[in-house]
């Protein structure tokens, strides 16, 4: 696909005039990456702003035995790395290509410039970014207050809200995560995720084939939510 017709997708840029979509096609470059390669680490060095074109990645942060939370995942049209650009701090987390990933990226200057001239950009760029710190703050009240039933349904939840669809047999989502890393999308250990999985397999909330989740009993996951 042409980078304009790229640009164009992307919610962040919703509002801005073709002439500007042209300008960002022009400034940008385009990268791709590998499943499993990593973006950027936490605390790298970077100044570039990223635009998730396909693929999947997951922002991660680690303890110092390598222990891994999984902050958040991000979908084609969602943006990273504007934290660094604007503060000029290092990365505050990792990102890492959960499947095969295609991105644009705009270095700082030109966003900058962009961002300075155009107000719904900067607009658009709050919106998204109020509405990560609210899904933050919902991750933490999880993490602190959930037990682990509450953590699996809330995180299977989630995933169906952001990329579920409508089945003959009800709700069910496609993901690329791994079991390792759907654990650590719920903050439980891997042991935790498995027991989780047969109990609510065998009770008849849910089925898993292969990669899908098939969401059997949403009210149960729901009434666990709360
Ligand atoms: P930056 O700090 O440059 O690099 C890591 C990126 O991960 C960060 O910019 C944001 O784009 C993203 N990020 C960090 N923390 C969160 C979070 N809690 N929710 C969503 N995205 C995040």
């Amino acid at each position: 696909m042409l980078k304009d017709s790229l640009v164009r997708k992307v919610s962040l840029f919703a509002d801005l005039l073709d002439s500007d979509l042209k300008l960002i096609a022009n400034i940008t470059l385009r990268r791709s990456f590998r499943k499993h390669e990593i973006v950027f680490h936490a605390n790298d060095a970077g100044t570039a702003l990223f635009i998730l074109q396909s693929g999947m990645v997951k922002i991660s942060i680690m303890d110092q035995n390598a222990r891994e939370v999984i902050l958040k995942l991000l979908y084609p049209g969602d943006f990273f790395g504007e934290m660094a650009l604007l503060d000029g701090k290092h990365r505050s987390a990792t990102v890492t290509a959960v499947d095969k990933v295609e991105a644009l990226v705009i270095e700082r200057e030109a966003f900058l410039r962009l961002l300075r001239s155009r107000s719904d950009l900067l607009m658009n760029m709050l919106l998204a970014v109020s509405r990560r710190l609210r899904q933050t703050d919902e991750k933490i009240r999880s993490l602190v207050f959930s037990d682990v039933y509450g953590k699996f349904a809330r995180t299977i939840l989630g995933l169906v809200h952001e990329n579920g669809e409508q089945g003959d047999d009800g709700l069910y989502v496609d993901t690329p995560l791994s079991r390792q890393e759907l654990a650590q999308l719920m903050g439980v250990t891997r042991q935790t995720l498995s027991k989780l999985l047969r109990e609510y397999q065998q009770s008849g909330v849910l089925k898993i084939t292969r990669q899908r989740i098939h969401i059997l009993d949403e009210a149960r996951l729901q009434k666990e939510a709360l």
